[in-house]
């Protein structure tokens, strides 16, 4: 690689590259990725160690801080998370002006960014205690809001968060409990939840990560530097696959289970069809984030007795594409989000808040990411350049002769 870090002025040579396939836009201590070998780590753990021996909010103080906490420093973290989890009583006015059918993304996206309106007390980039303030605002807030916007769209009243429950039953209380029924969540489900939790918790430079980063680049504030990178992780090519990856399942298995039949539409070069949660810019041999979900899976499902169909065609799916000589030569594997839906299936989630789930667990990420670009002295304003195709000089016709 050509450490270009020191050419600061403009040297009137520009790199083109398309999609940033090749090109290192930072220097990151935070996840490390091997494509080629399936490997994942964050702060230097490996993603299968985390996944077996720590909890989210453990995993999220690893990555926004570089080391795995101390008992106390856990507990303090903790405690700090547990203090914000309210959102502000006027907010919750806000999900009154919203249709009921509204995507929760666009909710979570809308409300996150209108943080930056209730709590401009902690907005100082410049004051390190008022950015904690900010980061612990926003790990806490992320579920209530995410909750309450599946609320809204079931017409039933919010529920406030229990704080004795831990990060991700508390979750899935605000998302099931209701003031006539009380919701005991299944240790199954939380931990399964968890899991999920962490292996989407950070993913190097991807699409939402960079937006965030790119936004915050400007010195615009945390809050809506994560509002942009909700926006970002919303498209089906990103977090929003696992969303579209369970339509295509359920699509495929109302249609007979035929997965051969998608397999070679997914080939056919004359429509737009790709077999959603199926290829990676940098995975080229497996996703290791995909194998722990596919087991994890495996384990619910058995332990819930459900036999749910969209897994077998999901299975069924991997099995002939992996032989297929059109996804062999592409280096196309199944992705984080071939089976996560399968999972958020058995939880009782509703698909169109797959995505919103995702934006939880990669929030410590993007934390961590914003955090580690504001404490580079060298850190510039993100400001790509383009080659220009347009039309040369040209003059203009007043309207009236035109
Ligand atoms: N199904 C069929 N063909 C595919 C698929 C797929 N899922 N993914 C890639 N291809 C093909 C492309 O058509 C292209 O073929 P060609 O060389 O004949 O033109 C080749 O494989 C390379 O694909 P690109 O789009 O150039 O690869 P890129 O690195 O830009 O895109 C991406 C990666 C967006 C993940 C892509 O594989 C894709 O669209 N997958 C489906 C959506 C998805 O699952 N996204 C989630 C990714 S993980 C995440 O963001 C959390």
């Amino acid at each position: 690689a050509i450490d270009v870090s020191r050419l600061r002025a403009d040297t009137g040579v520009i790199t083109l590259d398309d999609g940033f396939v090749n090109t290192g836009s930072t220097r990151s201590a935070i996840t490390f990725l091997d494509g080629e070998k399936g490997i994942l780590r964050y702060r230097g753990y490996p993603i299968e160690e985390l996944a077996k021996s720590c909890d989210f909010v453990e995993v999220a103080y690893l990555l926004i801080f570089g080391d795995l906490p101390s008992k106390d420093e856990i507990e303090t973290f903790r405690s700090g998370i547990r203090e914000h989890t309210m959102i502000h009583e006027d907010m919750r006015s806000f999900y009154n002006g919203f249709p009921r059918d509204a995507h929760p993304m666009a909710i979570l996206s809308s409300v996150v960014g209108a943080l930056s309106t209730f709590y401009q007390d902690s907005m100082d980039l410049n004051d390190p205690r008022q950015v904690e303030i900010s980061m612990y605002r926003l790990i806490a807030k992320l579920p209530t809001i995410a909750a309450y916007s599946y609320k809204k769209s079931m017409g039933q009243p919010f529920m406030y968060p229990k704080n004795e429950l831990d990060y991700c039953e508390n979750f899935l209380y605000m998302m099931f409990a209701t003031p006539t029924s009380d919701y005991l969540v299944d240790p199954d489900f939380a931990e399964a939840l968890n899991l999920l939790f962490i292996v989407h918790a950070d993913h190097e430079q991807n699409c939402s990560t960079s937006t965030v980063r790119m936004v915050g680049s400007s010195n615009a504030n945390l809050f809506a530097s994560i509002s942009a990178g909700i926006g970002a992780l919303w498209g089906p090519l990103h977090g929003g696959a696992n969303e579209a990856c369970v339509n295509m399942l359920e699509q495929i298995a109302a249609d007979g289970g035929n997965v051969q039949k998608y397999v070679d539409m997914a080939k056919d070069k004359t429509n737009d069809f790709r077999i959603m949660g199926f290829g990676h810019r940098v995975y080229k041999n497996s996703d290791p984030r995909a194998t722990i979900i596919r087991a994890s899976c495996d384990k619910l499902l058995a332990k819930l007795n459900l036999d749910d169909p969209l897994f077998e065609v999901a299975q069924k799916l991997e099995e002939v594409a992996l032989k297929d000589e059109y996804f062999i030569e592409r280096k196309l594997y199944p992705n984080v989000d071939f089976y996560s839906g399968v999972i958020y299936r058995a939880l009782g989630i509703p698909i169109q808040m797959f995505t919103v789930l995702f934006a939880i667990g990669r929030l410590p990420g993007w934390l961590a990411h914003w955090r580690e670009m504001h404490s580079n002295p060298a850190s510039r304003i993100n400001r790509p350049r383009q080659i220009y195709t347009g039309a040369t000089k040209r003059d203009v016709v007043p309207v009236d002769q035109r």
